[in-house]
């Protein structure tokens, strides 16, 4: 999945002959799943249409501070459109814009939008060869990139001058590239591992039958999601579950037993920064799995069972750097309970589900959490999607990053 999926992507257009790729350019903005606003320049639209780019985006396109024929004139806000997304491009970037955008010259909407954007600014000028190379262009280059603005360098090739050489607007494709590879860098998980293990586990009776339960290993499969989103690298150990995970950078490894869930665990263990248990694992087995299918020939039938490992134990106990979360369900007595796991597994955080809270539990869409730290820091959590909960996981898995590096 494109790092760009769900991105709102606020792009503004100025005048020139490059103005014509970025329909190209929206079209794969769009087809990365991210939203798209457009901002025309007056004079962008002699090179595109804004029908064209309106259609691509499938959002009306902006241009005027109001609408003058329209005797109702509704203001642009620009405020709004900058503070909507989550990242503003400028493409092609004229010199004219460039010029202004040093200066603050705010005379048209896109300026406007610029001068009030939080979020990060790409800009992909397009001009001339001896435009390109000019020393007010390459001043405009260097105070730009001050204020934080970030250059997508210009292509070679033949310009529309007939010259050939720098000064192309960068291809559409490498564009989305450039915004992709510069995106990842920056995402707050980039470059940890993180093992995570989902469903339940189904413990053989005989070749037919098991011990399973009602885990739908939904919350896991959401952390896998979410960690992945963030630009961690995931192994995601899971039991039996209908469940597909949303980014094929996870490396998924199905599992059936709570043994085989423990071996693949320790298999990876020693390489990941952190270790995520969502998994319902069963915690006895049967002691004798019957080679054939057991026939109803006694009219009682008794099954003896023996524990199986506890894998998060297992885990805590070999712990170097890695920051070890588990998931606690309990009934009563939950805070005290919980807080007793976190010492005899030696994790560094535990989620807490209590079953007394509505929405909460297996086969659930929802979660109620609370959540206890290493140092008994206890902080209960609203009632929230899966999705929510997973993300607010990752949150206190990036904040321990942040405040351990
Ligand atoms: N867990 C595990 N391996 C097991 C059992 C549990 O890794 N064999 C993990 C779960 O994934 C969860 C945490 O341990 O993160 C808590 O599991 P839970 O069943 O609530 O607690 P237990 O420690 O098994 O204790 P009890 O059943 O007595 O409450």
């Amino acid at each position: 999945m494109s790092v760009l999926n769900g991105k709102k992507i606020l792009l503004g257009v100025s005048g020139g002959i490059a103005a014509y790729k970025t329909a190209s350019l929206v079209r794969l903005f769009i087809k990365a799943g991210a939203h798209v606003q457009v901002i025309m320049t007056p004079a962008s639209k002699d090179f595109v249409t804004p029908l064209t780019l309106s259609t691509l985006s499938k959002n009306p396109v902006h241009s005027n501070f109001f609408n003058e024929e329209d005797t109702d004139a509704v203001w642009n806000n620009h405020v709004e459109l900058a503070l909507w997304a989550d990242l503003m491009l400028i493409a092609p970037a004229t010199a004219n814009t460039l010029s202004k955008m040093t200066t603050g010259n705010c005379d048209n909407l896109l300026i406007a939008a610029y001068l009030s954007a939080k979020c990060p600014v790409y800009f992909a000028p397009a001009m001339d060869l001896d435009m390109y190379k000019h020393p007010s262009t390459l001043s405009s280059f260097k105070a730009l990139k001050q204020f934080g603005n970030i250059l997508i360098p210009a292509e070679s090739g033949e310009l529309a001058s007939g010259l050939s050489g720098e000064g192309r607007m960068a291809e559409p494709e490498n564009i989305v590239a450039f915004l992709e590879a510069d995106l990842s860098s920056k995402l707050p998980l980039k470059g940890k591992k993180i093992l995570i293990t989902a469903g339940p586990t189904y413990e053989a009776i005989d070749p037919v039958r098991f011990i399973g339960n009602h885990s739908s290993g939904k919350m896991g499969f959401d952390i896998a999601n979410e960690a992945a989103k963030l630009g961690a690298d995931v192994i995601l150990v899971s039991g039996p579950t209908h469940l597909k995970v949303k980014n094929s950078s996870i490396e998924v490894i199905d599992v059936v037993s709570a043994q085989e869930m423990f071996d693949a665990c320790h298999l990876h263990f020693k390489n990941v920064d952190v270790a995520i248990a969502a998994a319902a694992v069963a915690d006895y087995r049967p002691k004798n799995v019957a080679t054939q299918k057991i026939k109803k020939t006694v009219s009682e039938f008794s099954i003896e069972l023996e524990k199986t490992k506890d894998i998060l134990f297992s885990l805590g106990a070999i712990k170097e750097k890695q920051f070890l979360v588990g998931f606690a369900l309990e009934t009563d007595n939950e805070i005290e309970n919980a807080k007793l796991k976190i010492q005899k597994k030696n994790l560094d955080l535990i989620v807490l589900n209590s079953l007394q809270d509505e929405g909460a539990g297996f086969k659930k869409e929802t979660n109620k959490v609370t959540f206890i730290d290493g140092n008994f820091k206890i902080e209960p959590m609203e009632l929230k999607s899966k999705e929510s909960v997973a993300a607010d996981i990752l949150g206190k898995v990036v904040l321990h990053f942040s405040e351990n590096s």
